[in-house]
């Protein structure tokens, strides 16, 4: 699928194993969670623009890459995506960071839009929409859509897991931005879990049931 990157990086691999055992506590959870975004988030970004800048060096003056710009927000979705957040601060700390607010209705699995606000201008942006969980794909549609009423162009959004029913139904609902994806699990349940999933990524962060 164009735009869909599904990571085989042994590292990423390895720490979505710990997240998925129940016996993983909440800390090591979210660490883990934080780590994982870091790494998928140095691959999301590779094609930032630079520009060249004058540095002086303890020998001669030269001209050298920097990140063009500031122009970079971060959209968690609530609450999960909330955890990724400071994976992504920690390579482009001048990000601005916006939120959307979907819960998942526990009987009919559509998102329901509680919270939405964005770092302006959001046309300029390059914007990162996180969330752990790409399930039916129900609440990172409902986000794009949001996020693109409001002028976002420049999207890309990360999941560390997704079933394959949510990856082909944000894919088919927006074609036009990168998604990235740490894994890509077998099927949804009856309850449109992810199988074999981790669980309830929000809960396992927040330590709430
Ligand atoms: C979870 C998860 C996603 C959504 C995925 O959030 O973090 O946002 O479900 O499911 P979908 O692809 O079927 O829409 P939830 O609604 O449980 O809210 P929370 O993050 O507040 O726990
Ligand atoms: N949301 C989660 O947190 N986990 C799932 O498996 C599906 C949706």
């Amino acid at each position: 699928m164009d735009n869909v990157t599904v990571f085989t990086h042994p590292l990423i691999q390895h720490k979505i194993s710990i997240l998925r055992d129940k016996k993983t506590g909440t800390n090591e959870f979210r660490a883990l969670i934080e780590e994982i975004a870091m790494l998928m988030g140095f691959e999301a970004l590779r094609d930032l623009p630079l520009q060249d800048v004058e540095v002086e060096t303890p020998i001669e003056t030269c001209m050298t890459p920097m990140i063009a710009g500031k122009k970079m927000a971060v959209v968690p979705i609530l609450r999960a995506g909330l955890g990724m957040v400071n994976g992504i601060l920690a390579l482009v700390p001048s990000a601005k960071v916006g939120h959307i607010g979907l819960y998942r209705d526990e009987v009919t699995h559509e998102p329901h839009e509680y919270y939405c606000k964005l770092p302006s201008p959001i046309e300029q942006r390059t914007i990162v929409v996180t969330d752990p969980m790409l399930a039916t794909g129900g609440s990172a549609v409902a986000a794009v859509d949001f996020i693109k009423q409001y002028g976002g162009k420049n999207i890309k959004f990360m999941a560390i897991i997704a079933a394959p029913e949510g990856l082909k139904r944000l894919h088919e609902a927006h074609p036009d931005i990168q998604i990235y994806v740490g894994h890509l699990d077998r099927e949804l349940n009856e309850n449109a879990y992810i199988c074999p999933g981790l669980g309830d990524a929000g809960d396992r962060i927040f330590g709430t049931k």
